[in-house]
Parts: C-alpha cells; structure tokens; sequence
C-alpha cells in the first residue's frame, strides 16, 4: 500500500515531503531526468511559473547568489506552445467559458456512446469556420492527422476504388505530423525514425516545393494513390513557404488524378499564417483537412479533421473513435477557440504584426548579411535562418534571447522559429526585435 500524500496548490502543492515553491531550476531539472523521459531537452536554468498577460510569460531562474534560490523574471512568449496559444494566454472568454461550463452548466465528461447537445455546437462552429461539410473532433495534432490519413486511404478503397491494401498516400520530404507510429512512418527524420520500425507501407515521399516530382510521381502510381497529404507550410521544418504557383499547381494535377488534397493546419490554421486557414493564402480548396493546437485556446488539447461529405462519410460506427474527442467540456473550448479566432480578427492581427516583425527581420539581416542568411514567414509564423557556420548557432541564439527576455526556440542548428501569439501588440513586437537586433550583433 502506497502512503502517498499529496498537499496543497500551487507553490505549496506537495507531494510527499516535496513541496513545488522550494525547489530551485536545478532541482526540477534533476527530477526530470531521474523521473522522466528524456525526450525533451528544455532551455537550461529556466522554469515557467505562470503567464502574466497574454504574450509575457513569469519564469525561475537561479539567483546569482544562492544556488539553491531562484528569481521571477518575465519573458515575452515567442512560441506561444507551437502555435496552441494563438488566442493568447489565458484567454479572458475562453476561461470564463471553462469557468462558467463546469461550475454553471456542470457537464464535463460523457462518453461519445450518449448524445450531449454541446457536441452540436462545435459541429455547427467548426464546419462553419472550415467551410467544410463535416467534422470530426479527435485530441491531439498527431490524432487528427491520422485520422485524415485513415479516412484518405477508405476513401481510396471506397470511393476511387483502388485494390485491397494497395493504397498509397503521397506526403512530402521534410514533414512533421506528429509522434505517431503512422506519422514517423511518413517522416524523414532520422532522429524520430530510429528503430522504431518497422514502418507503416503505402506511404512515398516527394520533395517539398516540387511539382515535378509530384506530376511524375502521380503518372507513375496515380491508379493507386488516394492523397497528396501535406502542410501547407511546413512548420517544423523551419518554416518552409512553397512558391506562390505551387498549391495551384498541385491542385490541377490532384484533380486531374482524382488525388486527394489532404492539408496538416494543425499548426498553420486559426489564424497563424495570416489566414483563418494557411491553403486560404494560396487560393486552393483542400479536400480535406486537420486542425489542432489553437482548435483548443491554449486551455485543452483539442484537435478535429474537417472535410467533404464523401470522405467523411467512409466512417461507420465503432471504425473509429476517441474517448476525449469532443467531450462536453473539449466542444465547449472548441466552440469558444472559434468565437475569438473570429471576433478578435486573430488572422488579421497576425497579417498586420507579421509584417511589422519581418520588416524588423529584414533590417537585422541587412545589417547583419554575413550572420543571417534568409528570413522567411507568412503572417506570425516566422523564422530565420543564419549562415551554416560553428558559431552561427541557433540555440545559442535561443539561450541569449532568453537571457534578454525572449522565448524563441531553434529549430534546427541554425534557424530561428518566432511565432507569437497572435493577440501581441505593435509594442511587443518592437522590444522583441530590440532584444533580437541586440543578440545577433553579439554573435
Ligand atoms: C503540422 C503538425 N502536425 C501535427 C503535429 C502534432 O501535433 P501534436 O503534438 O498535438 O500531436 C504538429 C506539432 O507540432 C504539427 O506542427
């Protein structure tokens, strides 16, 4: 029998002896590798605390004169969690919306197996903002992406009729879709590959950006092929924008194939790009697609594929499901996800603030040509990227930003991703880029 004692909120919530306010940045770090996994190598000597407004973050670092003590300092959010805090943190209307769900309406939890009439309003809110015929919620990024891959491949079998475990689904070079098995399946990244295998057949890959090889690729396979299931953008990557014909194109020849076009906006969508939806930038209509991250407000993992009848239409009870995909309480934040993306016209603040930051990327790499090398971006998500030289390191940048109050990430060794929330204002943008300017003259 366990003597298990668990005390207390916040600072003073203790687990056992253990009580969270007492422990210094290293002590944390400590617990994490001795109790947890190591698939994540946090920024060193920082731990968050709590947000304080809806772009700056409160975090511990350790006190120059106790090691065992730490300072509160703020930092400006410049990730905002990978996109899934669009609407800023703690958004005032989506946390009066949890706060009056659980305490007024008081329906949290109810499996898919009964009916609640708040799942009605998340299909009414998210159809209406896909412009899609039908959605289907699920949980995480990871989630919806499988979902639309699953559905692509019935599709495949139902509707264009391709033979018995034939199917193919077309992705591109440099992808990221999450940490599933049928995601690394997809990827080409040998560090979330590795001996993880064996992998899911049926899946080739296409560079990114090259409409050749797609058209090739589609003349040799396309009897077979189901869909093009790709991001828009591709974000993990290093924020990587086809040109501007690129989707059009592809468009034409998925057509032309009947090919699916199977869009990832689980980190583009909602507002990020400058659109409600990053495809909306290049004029081309997906058939289907899966949203995540900001689908939940910053608050829940809430995620969702939305699509044409006919593919969604491929499901039948019990051919899939999720037990936390729209529950009361993830329909409700979804619902309200929606609202502000709206309301608050996130996409146009992030069109608007995106042109205000990459003017100020600009600046820096004209001053600096021999330290960055190219800035790239659509609306708020952005990124550069330096010469691919030793001391041109991206997360040394990352660990100087955070010493002058910034949280940026890099992605890889040498590029930078900035991605804020999309609430930010023309202020914050501005002492970003002063802090950002500062770093990269020092480099
Ligand atoms: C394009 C894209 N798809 C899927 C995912 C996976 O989302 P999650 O981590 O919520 O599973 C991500 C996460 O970064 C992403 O950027």
């Amino acid at each position: 029998m366990s003597n298990l004692k668990i005390t207390g909120y916040g600072d003073d919530l203790t687990i056992d002896s253990v009580r969270l306010g007492d422990l210094s940045p290293a002590e944390h770090e400590n617990i994490e590798k001795e109790k947890g996994g190591q698939n994540y190598k946090p920024l060193e000597d920082v731990v968050v605390s709590h947000v304080k407004d809806s772009s700056t973050l409160i975090c511990r670092k350790p006190s120059d004169n106790d090691v065992e003590a730490y300072v509160e300092e703020e930092l400006i959010d410049g990730l905002c969690c990978y996109s899934a805090v669009n609407q800023g943190q703690l958004n005032q209307e989506i946390v009066d919306a949890v706060i009056h769900h659980l305490q007024k309406e008081k329906l949290p939890t109810v499996p898919r197996s009964i009916r609640h009439k708040y799942m009605s309003a998340f299909l009414l809110a998210a159809t209406s903002i896909t412009g899609m015929d039908k959605v289907v919620p699920k949980v995480s990024g990871a989630e919806s992406w499988e979902l639309t891959f699953k559905l692509c491949r019935r599709w495949g079998y139902q509707v264009k009729q391709i033979p018995k475990n034939e199917c193919i689904i077309v992705g591109a070079t440099g992808n990221f879709h999450g940490r599933t098995l049928a995601a690394v399946s997809m990827s080409d990244d040998p560090d979330s590959r590795g001996e993880f295998g064996p992998f899911l057949p049926g899946i080739e890959l296409v560079p990114y950006n090259d409409i050749d090889a797609l058209k090739k690729l589609f003349e040799a396979k396309g009897d077979k092929i189901a869909a093009y299931s790709v991001e828009p953008i591709q974000g993990e990557a290093g924020v990587i924008v086809p040109d501007d014909d690129y989707w059009p194109e592809v468009q034409k020849l998925c057509k032309k194939h009947n090919i699916l076009l199977a869009m990832d906006e689980v980190q583009t969508g909602f507002g990020r790009t400058g659109a409600n939806f990053a495809y909306q930038l290049f004029n081309v209509q997906p058939d289907i697609i899966g949203c995540g991250k900001a689908a939940g407000g910053g608050i829940l993992p809430v995620s969702f594929v939305a699509g044409k009848k006919e593919i969604i239409d491929t499901l039948t009870p019990g051919s899939e499901g999720s037990t936390f995909g729209g529950y009361p309480l993830a329909s409700v934040v979804g619902v309200y996800a929606i609202k502000t993306l709206v309301d608050l016209k996130l996409a146009e603040n992030a069109r608007v603030r995106g042109e205000q930051l990459m003017n100020h990327f600009n600046d820096i790499k004209n001053e600096f040509p021999d330290k960055i090398k190219e800035t790239r971006g659509k609306g708020l998500l952005t990124a550069f990227e330096m010469h691919d030289e030793k001391q041109l390191d991206g997360h040394k940048v990352s660990v100087e930003l955070l010493n002058q109050g910034v949280y940026a990430k890099e992605t890889h060794h040498s590029t930078v991703r900035v991605a804020p929330a999309l609430t930010i204002e023309s202020w914050q943008i501005d002492n970003m880029a002063e802090k950002l300017h500062k770093v990269i003259k020092e480099l």
